[in-house]
């Protein structure tokens, strides 16, 4: 696991972007797994301006976003598809590539997986991008999903509908559909990002707590290739929790 710490998030999400950068000037295909929420707002700002410099997109990136709402409309200004709309794919236009929506507003959650899920298991994602719920949540993988999950429907928690409704227009709906635990773990690299004091406790639990479906982030500690880019805020209380992890191999940079 490399761990990477900058002092300041607009610095993590300069490095986060120039990571994300070359996979959309790649001409061959590049499967690249994206997230939402607050945390993404300035690595999709950063990545927006590396990639209006310099050389052309390539056009053979194919995007899959995490998890989207349900019910809800595309349109829904609420909607994860509006959010990766607003603040990546209407910036970096002509938008060559493709980008693949679960879709929020389908009759039957089942059906719609089950698509996702095919396109999916084609073939591994190159990279997952990654943001990390107060309550260890990856995706909508909440507190007690199983490690062996798949794209399905879920209730959201009490937790993250509170959080979550900071950024809703409008009443909140209580499920989504989200890509399962498994799922995340199929991708060959994982880039988990954490901003702020408030994550600094769950992201402690996340790296070095028992890996426990009771914290979903926890399984990360089983993947070979997981890079975990935290703020100063966020990354506080690792000093402390890497001195009792002598046995793992942890890298970790200071920014
Ligand atoms: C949402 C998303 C997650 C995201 C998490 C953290 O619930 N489904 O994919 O990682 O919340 O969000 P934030 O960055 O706003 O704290």
């Amino acid at each position: 696991m490399n761990i990477v710490v900058a002092s300041r998030k607009e610095d993590a999400s300069e490095y986060v972007a120039s990571l994300l950068g070359p996979l959309f000037r790649s001409v061959e295909p590049i499967r690249l797994g994206l997230a939402t929420g607050e945390t993404m707002i300035p690595i999709y700002q950063a990545l927006v301006r590396q990639l209006t410099e310099g050389h052309p997109l390539g056009g053979a990136v194919e995007t899959f976003n995490l998890d989207e709402y349900w019910p809800i409309n595309s349109d829904h200004p609420g909607s994860f598809e509006q959010f990766m709309h607003r603040h990546l794919l209407s910036h970096i236009g002509p938008w060559v590539g493709r980008s693949n929506f679960l879709q929020g507003a389908c009759p039957d959650p089942d059906l719609e997986c089950g698509r996702f899920q095919k396109l999916l298991n084609w073939r591994p994602l190159d990279i997952q991008l990654l943001g990390l719920g107060l309550n260890g949540h990856i995706g909508f993988n909440e507190p007690g999903t199983s490690f062996h999950s798949r794209t399905r429907k879920v209730a959201l928690s009490p937790t993250t509908q509170a959080r979550n409704a900071r950024q809703f227009p409008g009443a909140m709906p209580d499920h989504a559909i989200t890509m399962g635990i498994a799922d995340i773990m199929a991708a060959k690299n994982i880039i988990l990002v954490v901003f702020g004091l408030d994550k600094k406790d769950v992201l402690a639990r996340a790296l070095f707590g028992p890996v426990s479906e009771d914290c979903p982030a926890s399984i990360l500690q089983n993947h070979p290739q997981v890079t975990v880019v935290a703020d100063e805020e966020a990354g506080s209380v690792l000093d402390q929790s890497l001195a009792g992890q002598k046995d793992r191999p942890i890298s970790v940079t200071v920014l």
